[in-house]
């Protein structure tokens, strides 16, 4: 089943988080700026989500490419996610909610990884919903780390490769939402995205309010899937 049939909202949203460095640059602040206020929308917004009765949420928070920006903004992020993972996991525990961290987290600093691994341990009783923190994660990357898994295969089906990625088990994202203004998917979910609808919103994310996160879900609700078949 794609989608919730009774509500007509999608199961699994995933976002990508674009535009905290823009949204800073407007009001002349530092791009760290943008990145924490991209932080505080976004708690709001996945609590918005998962009482909307959305029941995965992926979150793109740090690409493979985004790697390689400068050390000082790299260094302010991971200090964010340092923050994020501290002040959260016992939080997401209370809601029930798991944590689940997709990417290549051995690129990432040693302290950062345990945390992760921590949240994921402290949350995996959590049972309203899933939250997908895409970290160090690069689609393309991800489909190679599968391949090499199934690869003794004598036939590789769908379902081996979908088993095989960072995100089994998780069934695909309904609708992927980019805020931003940028029309393209930066290297996130090309596989399960395949028929996920697609949301592009000209804000800032910092500026993407809950309100904007309804309209998202209101037009999924009207968007007719057909999966390559005749209505
Ligand atoms: C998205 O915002 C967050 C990350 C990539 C970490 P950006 O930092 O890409 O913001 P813009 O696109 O420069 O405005
Ligand atoms: C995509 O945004 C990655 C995240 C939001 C984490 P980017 O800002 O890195 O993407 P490009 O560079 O515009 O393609
Ligand atoms: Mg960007």
């Amino acid at each position: 089943m794609r989608g919730d049939a009774e509500t007509g909202l999608p199961r699994h949203v995933a976002v990508i988080m674009d535009g905290n460095g823009r949204w800073a640059q407007r009001r002349l602040l530092p791009r760290s700026a943008g990145h924490r206020a991209g932080m505080n929308r976004m708690l709001s917004l996945v609590d918005h989500m998962f009482q909307r009765g959305v029941q995965y949420v992926t979150l793109y928070a740090l690409s493979t490419e985004n790697l390689s920006r400068p050390k000082e903004e790299l260094d302010g992020l991971y200090s964010l996610i340092r923050r994020y993972f501290a002040e959260n996991t016992r939080k997401l525990k209370e809601k029930s909610v798991r944590l689940k961290v997709i990417g290549e987290r051995a690129l990432l600093p040693d302290d950062v990884r345990v945390l992760i691994e921590e949240g994921e341990r402290e949350t995996a009783e959590g049972e309203r919903g899933v939250l997908l923190l895409a970290i160090a994660y690069g689609s393309r990357q991800e489909l190679i780390r599968a391949v090499n898994r199934v690869k003794h295969n004598v036939v590789i089906t769908e379902e081996d490769v979908s088993a095989a990625l960072d995100t089994a088990g998780v069934p695909e994202p309904d609708l992927l939402i980019r805020t931003g203004k940028e029309l393209r998917l930066s290297n996130f979910l090309l596989w399960q995205a395949a028929y996920a609808e697609l949301y592009f919103s000209g804000k800032m994310f910092p500026d993407f309010t809950n309100r904007d996160l309804d309209k998202a879900l209101e037009e999924f609700k009207n968007r007719h899937r057909r999966y390559g078949l005749v209505e």
